[in-house]
């Protein structure tokens, strides 16, 4: 086990490139089962969720490698291999949308329940749901899925639930559609950014597929889809967390590469709270001169706030002037990285779905743990920011979703190295 060493309270100041999103990489991956030829994925962010669906692709029978530094050769060797391996499928969440394409181009599927983040209850019920109107027999015990279908129908379907649309759901009925017999039109589709560079890479390889970034898709389905070259959107869940890392350290910070057309309500919050944001053609410049100042801010799906950036710009909060409020509307239960935060000082009050956050004037460096993904980016945010030393453990949950961070914030001027854990056992975590 690895962990985080920083010494917080340095202001970071330079210039970094945008990786290539994760969570667009990861079903366009399990997108490719669809495609005849070879699919060459460009600007794809080495991490270890990416190298998980390499593995659940290889032991489906495909090709998968890296040619060069971020591009991934991905090859159907005419396979017929419809059982996902425990290990890996278990470890992440997105591999359920291997189960779309393996359903309707190998006519079967066996697949273990998807672990994934501790964010509370993910069901996966839209996704069946959506399957079964194509047509596809699903039976699902404690422990797996079982799906088959002779051949997928196109149908209408519809993808909202209590908490607004479902991504990895529309990325999987999409994909199927793209193969199923007629057309197939889905209500409610979500309109991620990542979702719409789903539909672009399918279109790509000769999908039909209309209304990307609306809440109606209308799939018309083709026999074959072909091999393509695709570049993947940057990841604006990244390039938030280190415009929030600027602005907690009271630094100034430009990303470059990104898309600020993706992060309208990411930007606006971090604005609100008092920082200056250039926004440029492609790229976002953050500075704080003067104090943080505490506002109310809500996650909603896209065009609104992201989920993925609620801990860290709840962070962010923690170190600003007044009183401020988060409501997590998508994950409810979205709050593990709170207990972290406090036992560095912060004064954080959770009632349900709503955090009540008063600012404090510093948080202290002290042993925290990445309980999640996202969890863990908030107390890498609140450690540059914080005085003293803050050990974090659990860097592997980090690695899910941030390549090279040390070497990312070490470029800017933070002081944070990686080591392998001591008394990892003996020692309490937090
Ligand atoms: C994607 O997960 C992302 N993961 C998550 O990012 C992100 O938090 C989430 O979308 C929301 O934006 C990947 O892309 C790999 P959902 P997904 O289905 O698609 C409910 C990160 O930090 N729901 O859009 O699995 C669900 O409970 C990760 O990078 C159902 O009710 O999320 C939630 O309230 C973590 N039934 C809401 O919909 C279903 O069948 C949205 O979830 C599916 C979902």
């Amino acid at each position: 086990m690895q962990e985080l060493v920083i010494h917080g309270g340095r202001a970071l100041r330079g210039t970094i490139t945008a990786s290539g999103s994760k969570n667009a990489a990861l079903p366009i991956m399990a997108a490719s089962i669809l495609v005849k030829g070879t699919t060459i994925l460009r600007r794809v962010p080495r991490l270890t969720d990416v190298e998980t669906m390499i593995a659940i692709l290889r032991a489906l029978g495909m090709e998968a490698r890296w040619v060069g530094q971020d591009s991934l050769m991905l090859r159907s060797r005419g396979a017929d291999i419809t059982v996902a391996p425990r290990e890996w499928v278990r470890s992440m969440r997105a591999s359920i949308c291997v189960l779309g394409p393996l359903v309707v181009s190998r006519g079967a599927a066996t697949l273990p329940l998807p672990g994934g983040c501790v964010i509370g209850e993910r069901p996966i019920d839209l996704h069946l749901k959506g399957l079964r109107t194509l047509g596809a027999e699903i039976y699902q015990d404690t422990h797996q899925i079982y799906a088959r279908a002779s051949a997928l129908k196109g149908g209408r379907v519809k993808l909202g639930g209590p908490r607004g649309s479902t991504c990895l759901g529309t990325a999987n009925i999409m994909a199927a559609a793209t193969l199923a017999q007629g057309e197939t039109v889905i209500e409610f589709a979500a309109k991620e950014p990542e979702i719409q560079d789903v539909a672009r890479y399918l279109v790509a390889c000769g999908a039909q597929i209309h209304g990307i970034g609306s809440s109606t898709l209308r799939i018309r389905g083709t026999d074959r889809l072909e091999g393509c070259e695709y570049s993947l959107i940057p990841d604006r869940i990244e390039v938030g967390t280190y415009l929030a890392a600027a602005a907690a350290t009271g630094g100034d910070v430009c990303v470059e590469e990104c898309r600020p057309d993706h992060m309208a309500a990411t930007i606006e919050a971090i604005e609100r709270m008092g920082v200056q944001i250039d926004v440029g053609r492609n790229t976002l410049r953050a500075r704080r001169a003067g104090d943080l100042r505490a506002i109310q801010f809500s996650t909603a799906p896209y065009p609104g706030l992201p989920t993925d950036m609620q801990p860290q710009l709840s962070a962010l909060l923690c170190l600003a002037r007044g009183a401020g409020a988060v409501r997590e509307s998508v994950y409810p239960e979205r709050f593990t990285h709170v207990r972290g935060l406090q036992r560095m000082g912060a004064r954080i009050t959770r009632r349900g779905h709503l955090a009540v956050v008063q600012g404090v004037r510093k948080m202290e460096g002290t042993r925290v743990g990445a309980t999640d993904l996202r969890a863990g980016a908030a107390l890498v945010v609140a450690a540059l920011a914080a005085q003293g030393r803050t050990v974090i453990s659990k860097v592997a949950q980090i690695d899910r979703g941030y390549q090279h961070i040390e070497k990312r914030l070490g470029k800017l001027g933070a002081r944070i190295r990686r080591r392998e854990a001591r008394w990892a056992g003996s020692r309490r975590s937090a």
